[in-house]
This record gives structure tokens, C-alpha cells and sequence, in this order.
């Protein structure tokens, strides 16, 4: 079945968060002050289990979904990872099976994931120097475990990218230097601009470096030209190198908004289904699994959410759309 919804546009993919939890404080996504020993993560119980997951995902491929990527928090914090990758990858509609991490515990466990069916990992990193990026991620981390995970996910042969959030007088003098250390070693680096995500941020517009001075800058240096799109709907603009030497992406959300073409769907680790990453509101799925829904009751539930879907956050962003507090990007992983 092919659903749409009132933009006409279809479900292909699947987000699911695995844990509300990261070991990592990045300010722009769970600053400590708030995300501290008093904050309310999740019990377990009320986290969607393995089976929970699978059946889930099984729901949705039959709705269209053909990519699942695999977020938290922070992913690998959850045990049963290595199992979910492996059934998911088993569902047979899914063609694309990828990992958002924070890399900081990579480098033990890529062998592992690849071999349970992931096919392609895409890392965070802010910046290369010790000082900046542990302002950014709440002093949890050195760059080098990151790296040291990149490197390792590499070499058991899952693709990579590496995301960075660039943030305006906080890291966007490392542009440049992670635009080299990439390119260099093959791997596609993404820049992000500052989103509004959450409600604890601080976000605001002097924050954002936009797309088109980002793309000025590293153009002043290595010369780019635009490439086409991998498929359509991708999420980031993609430009190459003049020399040959690789290409960058570009997530343009604040800028350049791609809501048009969005198929994406997020499932929290609790199991609420959100239709937008700047959703203020979110579908609970947990209490029909656990009070013996059938398929075909939680499948009609579904269809009917997706076609009255009207979500363009991104494109409207700047009219007014305070209407509730927004869901927090660590229970939907970006
Ligand atoms: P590919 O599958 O490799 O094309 O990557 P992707 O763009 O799906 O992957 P990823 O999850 O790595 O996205 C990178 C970042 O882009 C996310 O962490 C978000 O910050 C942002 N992003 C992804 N999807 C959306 C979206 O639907 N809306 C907005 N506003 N931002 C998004
Ligand atoms: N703006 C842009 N990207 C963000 N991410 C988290 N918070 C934000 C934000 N406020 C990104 C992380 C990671 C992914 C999970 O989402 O850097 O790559
Ligand atoms: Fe953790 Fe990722 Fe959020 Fe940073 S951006 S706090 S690594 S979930
Ligand atoms: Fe999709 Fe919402 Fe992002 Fe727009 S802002 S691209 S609708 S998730």
C-alpha cells in the first residue's frame, strides 16, 4: 500500500529512536542544566521492546517504508542494538538500514553492527580541536574516541558521513578544518545549520550559519559545484569537490526548508509516532501494542494519521506556530 498525506507526499521513512538516554550533553540538544540527575528519563518498561520494534517496523514497510535508520539518544547505549539491527534488516522490504551515533562508543562495537545487517552509520562531530568540542557536548567526550569510531566503522565496511552542527561563534571557525580532514580521508562531511528543535536550545537566528555563507566559505577555499540529488527527498544538497576530491552535504532546514518532498516518520523510544521533527504533538502506539491491538486496527490507526498529515514546520518557521511545547530531539534523534 502507498499512503499520502495532504501534500501528496508518501511514507518511505522510518526513524526509530532506541533510548532517550546519551552519554553526551551537546547544548543544543539536551543541555545539562536541564537534562541533569533530576530529569525524568524513561523507565524501561516503558520502552518499546525488541518485538515492539520489529512488529512496528513490519507495520510500516507495509505502508511504504523501504529505510530505517536507527537513532536515540544515543543508540549504542542500548544493548539490544546488535538484535534490532539484525531483525530489521531481515524484514524484507528494507533496503536501507543506517545508525545515527554519536561515534564515542563506535569503535568497539561497528564490527559487530555491521555484521548484524547495518549498512551505513552517520556520526556527529562538531569540531577537531578538544576545546570546542567539548564546550558543545557538555565536556563528555575528547574528538579522538569519535574519530577512533569513525575509522573503526569505516574499516568493517559500513558507509559513513559525519554531521556537524554548525552553530555561529561557537564552532564555525572549524569549518574549514573538518572540510579538510574529510576530504581527505573519503569520508562525506554534513553540515548542519542550527535548528529550533526542542524547547531548550536557545535557538535563535544570529546562531545560524546559513547555507549559502557556509557554502561561500568552503568554496573561497577548495571549489564546489552543485551535484544531483541521490534520491529524491534527500535531506541534504550535495556538492563536489572541483579537484576531485570527494563532496560535501549540506542540511539547510532553517534557510532552505525541504519540507516538500519529507517522508519521513519518527518513532520515539516510547513508541509515539511524531509526523515532524518540530511536532507538538506525537501518536502513543505503546498502549494499542500493549492492549492487544490487531495488525490491521494499529495499520488502519497509522494510515489514518500519515493522510491527515500537514506538517511543513521548516517552511512556515517565522509565522507564528507556538501551539505547545515541541518534541524534545533527543527522543526522536534528529
Ligand atoms: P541519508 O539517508 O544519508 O540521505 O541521510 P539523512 O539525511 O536521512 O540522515 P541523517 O539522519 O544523518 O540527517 C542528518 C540531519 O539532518 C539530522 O540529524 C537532522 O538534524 C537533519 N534532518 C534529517 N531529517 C530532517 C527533517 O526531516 N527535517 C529537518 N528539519 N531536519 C532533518
Ligand atoms: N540543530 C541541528 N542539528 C541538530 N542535531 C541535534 N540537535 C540539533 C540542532 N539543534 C543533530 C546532531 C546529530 C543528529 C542526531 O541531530 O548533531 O547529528
Ligand atoms: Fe546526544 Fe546526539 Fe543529542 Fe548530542 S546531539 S546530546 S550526542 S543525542
Ligand atoms: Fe519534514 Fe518537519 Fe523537517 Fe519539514 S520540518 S522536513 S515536515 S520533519
Amino acid at each position: 500500500m502507498q499512503i499520502q498525506d495532504q501534500y501528496s507526499r508518501g511514507l518511505r521513512d522510518l526513524r526509530i529512536s532506541v533510548t532517550d538516554r546519551c552519554n553526551f550533553r551537546c547544548r543544543y540538544c539536551m543541555p545539562e542544566e536541564i537534562f541533569d540527575n533530576n530529569y525524568a528519563f524513561l523507565p524501561k518498561e516503558h520502552i518499546l521492546s525488541v518485538d515492539e520494534i520489529i512488529r512496528l517496523a513490519r507495520l510500516f514497510t507495509a505502508l511504504g517504508v523501504q529505510k530505517i535508520r536507527i537513532t536515540g539518544g544515543e543508540p549504542l547505549l542500548r544493548k539490544e542494538l546488535p538484535e534490532i539491527i539484525e531483525r530489521v534488516s531481515q524484514i524484507p522490504q528494507i533496503e536501507d538500514v543506517a545508525l545515527t551515533t554519536n561515534g564515542s562508543l563506535l569503535a568497539k562495537h561497528a564490527q559487530l553492527l555491521k555484521n548484524s545487517g547495518l549498512m551505513r552509520v552517520a556520526v556527529s562531530l562538531d569540531a577537531l580541536d578538544d576545546g570546542t568540542f567539548m564546550k558543545m557536548n557538555g565536556g563528555r567526550s575528547h574528538v579522538q574516541p569519535v574519530l577512533n569510531g569513525i575509522e573503526a566503522a569505516a574499516e568493517a565496511g559500513l558507509k559513513v558521513k559525519v554531521n556537524m552542527v554548525v552553530q555561529k561563534g561557537v564552532n564555525d571557525e572549524s569549518i574549514l578544518s573538518m572540510v579538510e580532514y574529510f576530504r581527505d580521508r573519503g569520508h562525506i562531511l554534513r553540515l548542519i545549520e542550527f535548528m529550533d528543535v526542542g524547547n531548550t536550545n536557545g535557538w535563535n537566528w544570529d546562531q545560524v550559519v546559513s547555507k549559502k555563507e557556509m557554502l561561500e566559505r568552503i568554496h573561497s577555499e577548495w571549489p564546489l559545484e552543485p551535484v544531483d540529488s541521490n534520491y529524491s527527498g534527500e535531506v541534504a544538497s550535495r556538492y563536489r569537490f572541483l579537484d576531485g576530491k570527494g563532496e560535501i552535504g549540506i542540511i539547510s532546514s532553517v534557510s532552505d526548508a525541504f519540507c516538500s518532498t519529507c517522508t519521513r516518520a519518527r518513532l520515539s523510544a516510547e513508541g509515539t509516532l511524531y509526523t515532524c521533527l518540530f511536532a507538538t504533538k506525537g501518536y502513543a502506539l505503546l498502549p494499542m501494542l500493549r492492549s492487544g491491538a490487531s495488525d490491521e486496527e494499529i495499520t488502519t490507526y497509522l494510515v489514518d494519521i500519515w493522510y491527515n498529515r500537514h506538517d511543513r514546520y521548516s517552511i512556515d518557521r517565522g509565522k507564528n506556530q507556538s501551539d505547545g511545547s515541541k518534541v524534545e530531539m533527543s527522543r526522536i534523534g534528529g
